[in-house]
C-alpha cells in the first residue's frame, strides 16, 4: 500500500475507515461475511483497493452497489466521498443485518436494501442512479443486464473485475449493447495508493428503456 493512502483516500474520515475495518476483522470474520484469511489483508485487498474507484465517481453522484456483502465497494466509497448518497443493494438477510450495525453504529446515512438488483420493486426504489457499482457480483452480461434499468441515461456501471476483464469484455461486448450499454472500457484506479492497481470496467447506458423515440422528419 503506498504510504499514507488511508489518510489521503478518507481525510478526516480515517477513524471511521479504521472503525468498519474493525467490524469486517471481527463479527465480519465470525458472522461469515468474509473469509478468516483475509482479516489480515482487509486494508489492502478490499478497503483501499474499493475506495479508489471514487476517482470514476462524478460529484454528488446517486450510487447504487450491487451484492454489497460486508459493504464492498459501497461503504469504502460512501467514507471516502462524504458527498454521494449511497444505497446497498444485498438479498442475503444475515448480511443485511450486519450491514445495517455497522452502518448505524459508523453513523452513516446510507441506505441497506434487502432484495435482488433485478427484482421490480428494487429497481424502482433506485432507478435513475447516476451508479451502479459491483465487485464479484456477475459475469459482464448478466451484471448490465441487472444494473443499466438501475441507471440514468448516461450514467455508468463499475464492475470492480480481476485480471480477466480484457477477456470478459470480449465475450460480453455485444450482449452488453444489445442491452442498452456503450463499449465497456478498462479504467485502473489507484495510482501511488494500491498496488496491483484495481481494474474496472466502465459500462455507460447510451439507450433508455423501451423503443428508439421516432422524431418527425420534415
Ligand atoms: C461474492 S459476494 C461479493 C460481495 C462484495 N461485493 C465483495 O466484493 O466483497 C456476491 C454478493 O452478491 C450478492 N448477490 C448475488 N446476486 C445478487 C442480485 N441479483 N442482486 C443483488 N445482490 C446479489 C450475494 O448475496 C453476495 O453477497
Amino acid at each position: 500500500m503506498g504510504d499514507g493512502a488511508a489518510e489521503r483516500l478518507f481525510g478526516d474520515r480515517l477513524p471511521l475507515a479504521e472503525r468498519y475495518v474493525e467490524h469486517l476483522v471481527t463479527t465480519g470474520v465470525e458472522r461469515g461475511l468474509i473469509g478468516p484469511r483475509e482479516a489480515p489483508r482487509v486494508w489492502e485487498r478490499h478497503v483501499l483497493n474499493c475506495a479508489v474507484v471514487a476517482e470514476l465517481v462524478p460529484d454528488s453522484a446517486r450510487l447504487v452497489d450491487v451484492g454489497s456483502g460486508a459493504g464492498l465497494p459501497g461503504i469504502p466509497l460512501a467514507l471516502a466521498r462524504p458527498d454521494l448518497q449511497v444505497a446497498l443493494v444485498e438479498p442475503l438477510a444475515r448480511r443485511v443485518e450486519w450491514l445495517d450495525e455497522v452502518v448505524a453504529d459508523l453513523g452513516l446515512s446510507i441506505a441497506v436494501d434487502r432484495g435482488r438488483v433485478e427484482e421490480t420493486a428494487v429497481r424502482r426504489r433506485w432507478e435513475g442512479a447516476d451508479v451502479v457499482t459491483a465487485r464479484a457480483v456477475a459475469p459482464l452480461a448478466r451484471l448490465a443486464g441487472w444494473a443499466l434499468p438501475v441507471l440514468r441515461t448516461g450514467g455508468s456501471l463499475l464492475a470492480v473485475k480481476g485480471a480477466g476483464a480484457s477477456a470478459e469484455i470480449a465475450r460480453d461486448a455485444a450482449a452488453v449493447r444489445k442491452l442498452g450499454g456503450g463499449d465497456p472500457r478498462i479504467e485502473q484506479c489507484g495510482a501511488g495508493a494500491v498496488d496491483p492497481l484495481t481494474t474496472v470496467v466502465v459500462v455507460e447506458r447510451v439507450r433508455g428503456a423501451g423503443r428508439p423515440v421516432r422524431r418527425n422528419v420534415r
